[in-house]
This record gives structure tokens, sequence and C-alpha cells, in this order.
């Protein structure tokens, strides 16, 4: 906002001018709100003060003077409800295009992992102008993911993902904090997020290194065992994982999940809790064998592996929901 009066932090998201407007709005309307009281206090105070020889007038109530009273606030209160849900609902439904980038909190640091395969710590660069995507996770305790600048919070919680999305609107550095205590050092749980122009961004990613998050979870996914049971060649003892990636899956008991990528981090830690119709619970569970940053690669290798390839192309996935799916259980 104003340099000669820092009320407000840095503008930096498209988020920020949103969340700032309905906050001048909610202190305009208590303003207004305080105002009239404190006026009406006044004034009546004074007309109406006690003067010898004057009665008071009892008034019995007013059915007009108390709806009006009550429609009005009420009124008033919803445009908060509503303009508060409709940034809400838009901060919480990350756009299709947004970059992907994984994040894994920790007593007492925050671990970057970019699909690109680059790594940071503590440091976050995102290009300007451009949809990004979080998807967070912490590895021992409740961390929470803040960006004053942004305007955007969310907590990171262990043994899920969940996810932040923003666009960046002004290269430069911002702060970024952890806000759920979460230990000793809790208070140095910090970072930098650095806003760079396209061309920067490019060049950064560039410098250095690195092999993509997908293919760091296709080598994980043959080291670990995994490609023994979900072959895409023919049917393996897994459900094939090709275009299974945000599709809905039907499950044993009847229910139908989609699989996103919680449930794709389930299905690894804790593979019998959402069985595939027509599958045995027969695969054993990764917990402890592989680490958060090993998961999210195995989770984007799953995602990369979305796109159906050509010799199916068209058709549906195998552990997608199909009617193929039901005589396929005998092959078991
Ligand atoms: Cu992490 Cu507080």
């Amino acid at each position: 906002m104003s340099k000669f009066l820092p009320l407000w932090p840095d503008q930096a998201s498209t988020s920020a001018g949103q969340v700032d407007a309905l906050y001048i709005y909610l202190l305009l309307v208590a303003g207004f709100m305080t105002a009239l009281i404190f006026v009406a206090v006044t004034v009546l105070a004074i007309k109406y003060r006690r003067v010898p020889g004057r009665e008071a007038q009892q008034i019995e109530g007013s059915l007009f003077l108390e709806l009006t009273w009550s429609i009005i606030p009420f009124i008033v209160m919803l445009t908060f409800f509503v303009w508060g849900a409709v940034i809400y609902f838009r901060e919480r439904t990350p756009p299709a295009d947004a970059t992907e980038i994984y994040v894994v909190a920790k007593q007492w640091m925050w671990k970057i992992e970019h699909m690109e395969g680059q790594r940071e710590i503590n440091e976050l660069h995102v290009p300007v102008g451009q949809n990004v995507k979080l998807i967070m996770t912490s590895q021992d305790v409740i961390h929470s993911f803040y960006v004053p600048a942004f305007r955007l919070k969310q907590d990171v919680l262990p043994g899920r993902y969940t996810t932040l999305w923003f666009r960046a609107t002004v290269p430069g550095h911002y702060h970024l904090f952890c806000a759920e205590y979460c230990g000793t050092q809790h208070s140095g749980m910090g970072g930098d997020i650095v806003v760079m122009t396209p061309q920067d961004y490019a060049q950064w990613l560039a410098g250095g290194p690195a092999l993509p998050l997908q293919e760091t979870g296709k080598q994980l996914f043959s080291t670990l065992g995994c490609a023994t049971c979900h072959r895409f060649d023919v049917q393996g003892r897994g459900p094939n994982l090709q275009g299974v990636y945000n599709k809905p899956v039907l499950l044993e008991d009847g229910r139908i999940v989609t699989a996103d990528e919680n449930y794709v981090r389930e299905s690894i830690l804790n593979p019998t809790a959402k069985i595939v119709n027509g599958f045995k619970p027969v695969m054993p569970t990764f917990q402890g064998l592989v680490s958060e940053e090993q998961l999210n690669a195995l989770v984007a290798y799953v995602k990369s592996l979305a796109q159906p390839t050509q010799g199916n192309a068209g058709l549906p996935s195998q552990s997608a929901i199909s009617p193929a799916q039901t005589e396929k259980t005998q092959v078991q």
C-alpha cells in the first residue's frame, strides 16, 4: 500500500487485491456501524436527558423498527459471507494450467522440488504472471505455509497432500512464514519466495543438472519393484496405472473415488485402504520405505502416465471403471 503508512504488506499476487478489498469493506462497515452507535448514544443521551418535571413516555415495541434493524444488518452480513465465499472458492480451485511444485515441510525447514527436478530449501523460485500450484505435505508435524504478500495461508499436514495456488504479479522477494506452532524453532521456519521474470526463471531452471521429478519416480517405480505388478503391456497383479490419474476408480466395496494425488499417495503407503475392484489386496505397504520426496516423485510419475499411450488411445484405461474389469477378476 502506501510507502508512508505501510499498513498492508506488499500486494504480489492476484489474490492480494481481492482479499484487501474485502478487508477494507469490512473495516468501512465496522467503522460506519461504530460511528453510528456512538453518534446515536451521544445524541439520544442529550436529547432525552432527565429534565425536572418531564415524564418518560413508555413504548411497547415497534414491529416495523425491529424488522428494519434485523433485516438490514442481516443483508449486510450476507454480503461479507458471499464476497468471502467467492474469494475462498477461487483460492481453493487451482487452474488446470498451473505449474506444479512439490513442498515438503519438516522441523524446521521448507523443502521444495520442481517438476524439472530442481530442489531448494527455504527458497521458492517462481515465474511472474503464471499460475503455480503447490502440492504440500509434512514429514513430521503440522506446519502452515503462509505468504503475507500473496494473502495466502494453507496448513501442511503429515500423511496427506494439501494444495495452494497463486499467480504472482510483481517480481521480487517475499517472506514465507510457518504459521502453525511446530516446535522450538517454529519462529525461524521461514523462507524466501523469489518471483522472477519468465526469462530469468527459465534461466534459473536451466542452471545445474537435474533429473525431472517424474523421471526420478520412473526409476523408483522400477527399483522398488512396482513395475512387476503394475504392468503396462498385459494385465498384472495390480492395476495398469496408465491414464488413471484424476479419473474415477471403482473400488471393491462399490465406492467410486477419484485417483487424485492423495489417492495415489495412500495407495502406496496403505495399499489395502482402497482396493480397486477386481484386484486382490496383495500389495505390501511402502510406509517407512520411501521418503516424502520419493513419494512425490512416484506421484509425479503416476500423474505423467495420465496420457493414454499410442496403443490404447481412446480406450478406457484398465483400472478406470469399465465392464471388462470384472472379467479380469478370474485372471488373478
Ligand atoms: Cu513449521 Cu511452525
